[in-house]
């Protein structure tokens, strides 16, 4: 049995369509309210969910409120398939879970995001605690560990002691926010890395090849970089030991008929789908096949709203 355990934050994620950005001290009209599940590693959830077989188990391993908080069950009552325990750490104090606001602009499928966490967040003994107490419990000691890059140093202690201790798991870690510093150093340490445009764009890179290649220097030898550029499509390339590089792009995958609708997660769609083919498909499938079906998710979830149906 394998097992993808992702580790991040989970958010209730509010979202208002609005006809267009609005005006500071103005009133707009909202045209639609949504109230979701949302985080990085629980929308990646949320899709991978609609893949697996009994093969795989899917874990979160985060920090939540309180255990009987209403927040609490509305995340559990989200899954169908991912398990929440005995990998997520309660805070029993808190009862409301991290928020964020979100303005979907219809006018230009921008989605701007302001978020609020006041849960005291994972210490390294608590990482380690969880993850020894997944390979007792649930034998889960091979298969995919994925980190949201949230706090670098206790995601670096988390992967060597990953790599130390259950050698049988791929790291792969996300560069998302570009102000967020240390990121540089997990993507180093990382088998697989999801860098996304804004982070890549803060670091000065123009592109996803420029900043492909950039980081093909700082990386591990046999590394797997992926790096989406949003209407501009994904590029990704896969290194190896020998100093062989194999590359791939793709456009944006669009459907002509169909207009773009919710762009929010659709980065943590595109991981979804890479490790699904990483951990379904393996070697089977080429980097080619593997990023066209993770680009492919990603482009038919703009197209709807939320994360439903996407199998
Ligand atoms: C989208 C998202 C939202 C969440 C926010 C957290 O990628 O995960 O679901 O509210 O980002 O930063």
């Amino acid at each position: 049995m394998k097992h993808i355990i992702c580790v991040g934050a989970c958010y209730l994620d509010t979202i208002l369509t609005v006809p267009k950005f609005p005006t500071e001290d103005s009133k707009l009209r909202a045209t639609k309210l949504t109230r979701r599940l949302g985080g990085n590693c629980p929308n990646t959830l949320s899709v991978l969910e609609q893949f697996i077989d009994e093969s795989i188990e899917l874990h979160f391993l985060a920090v939540l409120p309180s255990e009987h908080s209403g927040a609490t069950k509305f995340i559990r009552d989200s899954y169908s398939k991912v398990q929440i325990d005995p990998s997520c750490i309660y805070r029993v104090a808190y009862d409301e879970s991290p928020s964020s606001y979100i303005f979907q602009n219809g006018e230009t499928n921008s989605r701007t995001i302001v978020n609020y966490n006041e849960l005291p967040e994972m210490t390294k003994e608590e990482f380690v605690h969880q993850a020894h107490l997944l390979s007792v419990s649930k034998e889960a000691v091979e298969g995919w560990y994925h980190f949201e890059g949230r706090i670098p140093d206790i995601i670096l202690h988390g992967i060597k002691y990953l790599r130390a201790s259950l050698p049988g798991f791929k790291i792969s870690v996300e560069a998302e926010k570009p102000g967020r510093e240390g990121l540089q150093e997990l993507a180093s340490a990382a088998d697989a890395v999801f860098f996304s445009r804004s982070w890549a764009e803060g670091h000065n890179y123009s592109s996803a090849k420029e900043c492909l290649t950039a980081q093909a220097t700082l990386t591990l030898p046999d590394a797997l970089l992926c790096c989406t550029w949003g209407s501009a499509g994904a590029v990704a390339l896969q290194k190896s030991g020998d100093g062989t590089e194999v590359w791939q792009s793709v456009n944006a995958w669009t459907m002509k008929t169909r207009e773009v609708r919710d762009t929010i997660g659709a980065g943590d769609t595109f991981i979804a789908g890479m490790l699904f083919a990483l951990s379904h498909h393996g070697e089977n499938w080429s980097l080619k096949q593997k990023l066209e079906f993770a680009n492919e998710l990603a482009g038919r979830k703009v197209i709807q709203e939320g994360f439903a149906d996407l199998a």
